[in-house]
């Protein structure tokens, strides 16, 4: 795996660096607030395991499955798996892996606004906000990095699924997505 990486864009170290101080931030945050920390499968797998410990306060967590339909760049989103908790009245905070085009994110707060959650934050590791589409008004309230508008696999990402267990942030080789 580590031969089809062109640079390594974030180092393990600073990753575990970056989630502790967000962790932190979370944890004077949340104090008291018992929030239901939610989590954009697949790709923040990795990212929620780590911040999770480091928010040092009672919490609870579910997860949220969506994905854009196959084979469209239209952006109509689809609920794959819903959230397990009622989040009526509930401190929610929403984690996710990037924050790119924004039509995920923007629909997951749409969609859990109606559900009339005391407050809806959002936090997320990586953010490209060169790629940020029309329509998009949702605004990440912690990130972890801004990143350049590049491809960019590990620690959760994937390219058709692989890559998501390196350890740290990568660019891909053009070659592996080219071909
Ligand atoms: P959105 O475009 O902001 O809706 O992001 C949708 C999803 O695309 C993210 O949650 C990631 O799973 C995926 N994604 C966006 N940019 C990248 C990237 O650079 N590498 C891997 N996955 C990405
Ligand atoms: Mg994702």
């Amino acid at each position: 795996m580590h031969n089809d990486i062109e640079r390594v864009l974030i180092t393990e170290e600073e990753i575990q660096a970056k989630v502790r101080e967000l962790g932190e931030v979370l944890t004077r945050e949340y104090e008291g607030k018992n929030p239901i920390v939610v989590g954009v499968l697949k790709g923040v797998v990795v990212f929620y395991a780590d911040l999770i410990r480091q928010i040092k306060v009672p919490c609870q967590m579910d997860f949220m499955w969506i994905s854009s339909y196959a084979g469209t760049e239209s952006g109509k989103m689809l609920v794959r798996q819903k959230l397990s908790n009622n989040i009526e009245g509930r401190h929610v905070l929403i984690l996710e892996d990037i924050f790119d085009t924004g039509r995920s994110l923007q629909f997951l707060v749409d969609t859990l606004k109606e559900q009339n959650p005391a407050s809806l934050k959002i936090c997320t590791f990586l953010d490209k906000p060169e790629r940020r589409v029309p329509g998009v008004t949702v605004k990440a309230d912690y990130t972890g990095y801004v990143i350049p508008n590049e491809f960019v696999v590990g620690y959760g990402l994937d390219f058709n699924e692989k890559y998501r267990n390196l350890p740290y942030i990568g660019v891909l080789k053009e070659e592996m997505y080219s071909k």
